[in-house]
C-alpha cells in the first residue's frame, strides 16, 4: 500500500488522480489528509498534483500509547535500517484542520523512535542525516511516520527515487514542504506560491534575467524577481503597490494578458491570472509552443471541484516538449495548482 499526503479535504482530488492512473483506492483507510492506495505494477509512479508527499510500501500500526507505536514502528523498520548507508526521520501528522493536537504526539513519537534506534542500532544511529543536510544525489532512506490518529500511524522507510519527471519521491522534506521564509517588503502574501515553486525547481530568476508576470498586482510575484535582480515586464490592468511601482527594473503594461506577446524572449514565465483554467491552459501553451520562456510557473485557479484541466495540463506539457515540469498543490495554494518547469535549452 502506498500513502499519499495531501491537503484536508484534497483526499476525493488525490484519489481521481491516483483511480486515472489505474491504482486501486482503499476507501476503508482513508484518513483526512491522506489516501492510501494499491499501485499499477509495471506502470509511472503516479505523482498526483493534490498530493505533497508520498508513502511507499506503507504500513498501519495501531497503539494506544507512544510508547507501543514507537515499539511498532521500530520493529517495521529496524532490518531496512540496519542496511542504510543513510537515513533520516520525518515524524508528522497530516495537514488537517486540527494537526496542531497529533502534530506534538507526532514528534514525540518520533523521539522515541530514535531513541530506541539508538538503544538497539547503535551504528545505524549514527548514520541518521538531517534532512536539510542530505545529498539529493544520494538521498538517504525516508523514513516517515504520519500520526493518521493518536492511536494509528503510517510508516514507511523508501529511498528516494527519481520520478519520471527527475523529482525524487518521496521528498526529503517533511510533508513535501519547504519554508520559504518571510518577506516584509512583499507588496502580497501571494509572493510565498512563486517562492516555493522556485524551490521546488532548483533555481529560481538570477539578476539580468528577463521576466514577464502575467496577472501581476499588486506586485508580490514580480518583487521577488525584482530583488533578485532580473527585470521584469508585469502585464495587468490593475494597481501595482510599491516597492514593485516605479521600480527601475520594472515595466508596467496595462494590458489584457491573454493576448500580450513579449517583444523578446523571456527567461521567466510566471503567471498568477485570476482566469479559468482552460484560459491559463491555452496562455501556457501559446507560450511554450513559440518558445518565448524558459523557465515557467504557471498557477491554474479551480471553482469547485472540478479538477479535468490537471490531466490536460499534463498532456500539454508533453506537447510542449518540457525538459521537466512538475503540477503541484503547493502549500500557499487554495483551490488551485501551480505548474513549474523548464524547456530545453534551445
Ligand atoms: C491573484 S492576483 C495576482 C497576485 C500576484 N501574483 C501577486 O503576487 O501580487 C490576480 C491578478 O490577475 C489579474 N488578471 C486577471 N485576468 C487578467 C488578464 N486577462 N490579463 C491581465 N491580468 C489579469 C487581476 O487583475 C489580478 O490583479
Amino acid at each position: 500500500v502506498d500513502v499519499f499526503l495531501c491537503r484536508e479535504g484534497f483526499e476525493a482530488a488525490v484519489a481521481h488522480e491516483l483511480k486515472l492512473a489505474g491504482a486501486r483506492i482503499l476507501p476503508e483507510e482513508g484518513r483526512a489528509g491522506l489516501v492510501a492506495a494499491e499501485l499499477l505494477s509495471g506502470v509511472e509512479r503516479p505523482d498526483p498534483a493534490f498530493a505533497s508527499q508520498s508513502l511507499p510500501e506503507a504500513r498501519r500500526l495501531a497503539g494506544d500509547s507512544v510508547a507501543k507505536l514507537a515499539r511498532g514502528v521500530f520493529e517495521a523498520v529496524a532490518p531496512g535500517i540496519d542496511l542504510a548507508p543513510a537515513w533520516t526521520l520525518h515524524a508528522v501528522a497530516p495537514e488537517t484542520e486540527d494537526a496542531s493536537r497529533l502534530r506534538g504526539r507526532a514528534t514525540l513519537l518520533g523521539r522515541e523512535v530514535d531513541a530506541l534506534v539508538r538503544e538497539k542500532l547503535k551504528r545505524a544511529h549514527r548514520r541518521r542525516t538531517p534532512w536539510e543536510k542530505a545529498s539529493p544525489t544520494e538521498p538517504p532512506a525516508v523514513l516517515q511516520i504520519v500520526l493518521a490518529r493518536p492511536d494509528e500511524a503510517w510508516v514507511s522507510l523508501a529511498t528516494p527515487g527519481p520520478l519520471p519527471s527527475g523529482w525524487l519521491e518521496p521528498s526529503l522534506a517533511p510533508l513535501g514542504r519547504r519554508d520559504v521564509g518571510d518577506d516584509r517588503d512583499a507588496p502580497s502574501s501571494a509572493f510565498r506560491k512563486v517562492e516555493e515553486a522556485y524551490l521546488l525547481l532548483g533555481r529560481a530568476p538570477r539578476p539580468g534575467e528577463r521576466v514577464a508576470d502575467l496577472g501581476a498586482a499588486p506586485g508580490g510575484w514580480t518583487w521577488t524577481a525584482l530583488k533578485r535582480g532580473a527585470s521584469v515586464t508585469a502585464v495587468d490592468r490593475a494597481e501595482l503597490l510599491p516597492p514593485v511601482r516605479g521600480h527601475e527594473r520594472l515595466v508596467h503594461l496595462e494590458r489584457d494578458a491573454t493576448s500580450w506577446e513579449p517583444d523578446a524572449a523571456q527567461d521567466w514565465l510566471l503567471c498568477d491570472a485570476i482566469m479559468i483554467p482552460q484560459k491559463t491552459l491555452e496562455l501556457l501553451e501559446r507560450w511554450l509552443a513559440a518558445r518565448w520562456c524558459r523557465a515557467f510557473v504557471v498557477n491554474v485557479k479551480f471553482k469547485g471541484e472540478d479538477y479535468a484541466a490537471v490531466p490536460k495540463l499534463r498532456a500539454l506539457l508533453v506537447r510542449a516538449g518540457v525538459a521537466r515540469a512538475r503540477v503541484k498543490q503547493l502549500a500557499a495554494d487554495k483551490n488551485e495548482v501551480t505548474c513549474l518547469g523548464e524547456l530545453p535549452p534551445a
